[in-house]
């Protein structure tokens, strides 16, 4: 790059503006570093800790040296695709950790490379103690907004009219002395009009980075916002997962049961809770505190069994929330669909507080709906619509099985926003 004399006034703003550019330059990669941090805690940390401790599956201190790159971003994208040709590392390791299925991720080799790297960060920072970190809310981090840039934009131009001013009167106050003929002042217009026709590869060039910058700044803020994966607010009472759907074995469709039939999947009534709390008067971990609460919405008396008149709701935090344009179906998938719970919520009889497990925004949506092949055979919602169906087309989607959902509309906008 040329050295950048400040004789010309505009050399000032192309000083400037590398400066700023620069700088935004270097917060990207500092975000690419933040990125793996992100990455763990939305794919991984439900069942990894980024230390030595074994949560759902092992700690992962230590895994970028053990395994090959290679193998790892095979590992990590499928590891049941890994185990099912034979490779002997991939059978050992899912021996070893009692033949649980990691299921597969949807990571790219860069994401994976970014997610290690972070793990290295982490063992360097924490070398002895391994600590657990929660998963917390994920805000999106926006960066530079739109508006920001917009508003340094017109700083330049001021900056720019602002220069070519000072420019004139000094010109001036020189011819004055030299006893020339004044020059000619310049509008605002016309001081700006000069000064980019005098810099045209300069401005097209700095309109072609803030348009780029724009276009990704109004990209994430119109994507960006509302994603809370991995949200966990307090709730009402301190009810667990872990303890009824991990430790008691309870099925989900005991308390959920209207995710098989209905749009939703619904939070259960204190009236069920009681079909198990009219007795189980004591939790081990809370005692009577916890589940008194229930008997406190309920106006119950525990000593002689009998409900009062004062009853009130029990006011659950919502943790999963899609925006009212979003037109989301539980029965379609989970009955239809044929996919369970853990797909989309994750491990949840591990969780002790409720908390959204996956990203819930477009392209999570999309995403599985180019991945997943319908599930055809023996599926009485689908027998009626095969009947009309030409002979090779039947034979395509009920022999080979090879039908998406994209490919039956799942991707069209209106299928998913009303
Ligand atoms: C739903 C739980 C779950 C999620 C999510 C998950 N894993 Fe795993 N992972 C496991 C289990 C369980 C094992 C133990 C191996 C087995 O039983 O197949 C494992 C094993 C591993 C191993 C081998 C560790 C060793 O010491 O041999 C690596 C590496 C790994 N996972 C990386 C990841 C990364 C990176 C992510 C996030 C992109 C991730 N996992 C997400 C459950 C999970
Ligand atoms: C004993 C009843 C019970 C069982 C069994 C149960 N749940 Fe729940 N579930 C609840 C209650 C109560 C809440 C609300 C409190 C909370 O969010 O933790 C809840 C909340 C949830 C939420 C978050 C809802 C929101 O606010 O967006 C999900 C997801 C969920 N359950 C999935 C499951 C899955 C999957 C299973 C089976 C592995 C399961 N539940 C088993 C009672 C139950
Ligand atoms: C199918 C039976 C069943 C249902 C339904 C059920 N629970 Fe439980 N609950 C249990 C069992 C079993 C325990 C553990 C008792 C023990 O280990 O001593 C428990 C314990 C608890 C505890 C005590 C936690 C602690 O560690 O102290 C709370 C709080 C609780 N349940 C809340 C609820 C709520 C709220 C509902 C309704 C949404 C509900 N339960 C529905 C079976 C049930
Ligand atoms: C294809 C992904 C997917 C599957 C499979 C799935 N859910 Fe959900 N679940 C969601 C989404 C998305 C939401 C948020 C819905 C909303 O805000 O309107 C949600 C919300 C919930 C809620 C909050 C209450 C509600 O209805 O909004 C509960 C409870 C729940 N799911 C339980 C379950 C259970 C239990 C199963 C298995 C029987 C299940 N889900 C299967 C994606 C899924
Ligand atoms: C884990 C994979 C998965 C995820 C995640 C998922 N879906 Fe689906 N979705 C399916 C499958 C499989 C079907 C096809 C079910 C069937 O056979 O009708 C489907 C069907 C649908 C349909 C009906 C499409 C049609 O052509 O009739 C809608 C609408 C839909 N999904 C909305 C959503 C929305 C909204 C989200 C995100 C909040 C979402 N889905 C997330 C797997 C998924
Ligand atoms: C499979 C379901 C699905 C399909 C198909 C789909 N969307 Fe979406 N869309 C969503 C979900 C879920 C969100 C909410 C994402 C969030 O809150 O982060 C969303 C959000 C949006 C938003 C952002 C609005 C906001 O609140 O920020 C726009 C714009 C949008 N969709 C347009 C489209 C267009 C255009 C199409 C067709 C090309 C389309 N969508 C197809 C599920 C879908």
């Amino acid at each position: 790059m040329n050295v950048i004399s400040f004789k010309k006034p505009t050399n000032i703003f192309l000083g400037l503006f590398s400066f700023l550019l620069a700088m935004s330059l270097s917060s990207t990669t500092l975000q690419a570093q933040e990125d793996g941090e992100k990455l763990f805690k939305s794919y991984c940390a439900s069942c990894h800790s980024p230390g030595a401790n074994q949560l759902v599956g092992p700690g992962l201190a230590g895994v970028y040296d053990k395994y090959e790159r290679e193998w790892l971003y095979k590992w990590i994208k499928n590891s049941s695709a890994l185990i099912a040709t034979g490779d002997a590392q991939a059978i050992s390791v899912y021996e070893q950790y009692n033949k649980v299925i990691m299921p597969a991720q949807p990571v790219t080799n860069v994401q994976i490379d970014a997610i290690l790297d972070y793990l290295k960060v982490y063992a360097e920072a924490a070398p002895v103690v391994a600590v657990v970190v929660p998963p917390t809310v994920v805000v999106e981090d926006e960066g530079m907004s739109g508006y920001a840039i917009a508003g340094i934009v017109v700083l330049f131009l001021i900056l720019i009219i602002l220069l070519r001013k000072v420019q004139y009167i000094f010109t001036a106050a020189k011819a004055r002395e030299a006893g020339e003929d004044m020059p000619e002042e310049t509008t605002m217009t016309q001081a700006l009009g000069l000064t980019i026709s005098q810099n045209k590869t300069i401005f097209a060039l700095m309109g072609i980075v803030c348009l780029a910058l724009f276009a990704k700044g109004g990209w994430d803020s119109a994507f960006g916002v509302g994603v809370y994966q991995g949200y966990e607010p307090e709730q009402p009472i301190k009810f667990s997962h872990e303890l009824h759907a991990g430790t008691n074995g309870i099925d989900c469709n005991y308390c959920h049961n209207s995710a098989s039939y209905s749009k939703s999947a619904g939070i259960p009534s204190p009236n069920l809770c009681m079909n198990c709390h009219t007795y189980i008067q004591e939790g081990p971990q809370y005692g009577k505190e916890e589940i008194g609460k229930i008997y406190a919405a309920l106006d119950f008396d525990p000593v002689t069994k009998t409900y009062g008149p004062n009853q009130k709701p029990i006011k659950w935090v919502k943790v999963h929330n899609l925006p009212d344009h979003v037109y989301f179906n539980h029965s379609q998938h989970v009955a239809i669909g044929k996919i369970a719970c853990e797909k989309c919520h994750g491990p949840v009889e591990t969780y002790t507080v409720g908390k959204q497990y996956a990203e819930l925004t477009m392209g999570w949506c999309i995403n599985c709906h180019r991945e997943t092949k319908v599930q055809m055979a023996d599926n009485g919602y689908y027998d009626e619509i095969h009947n009309r169906l030409p002979e090779e087309l039947k034979k395509q989607y009920l022999e080979d099985g090879t039908i998406t959902v994209s490919e039956l509309g799942g991707i069209e906008c209106a299928k998913c926003h009303y």
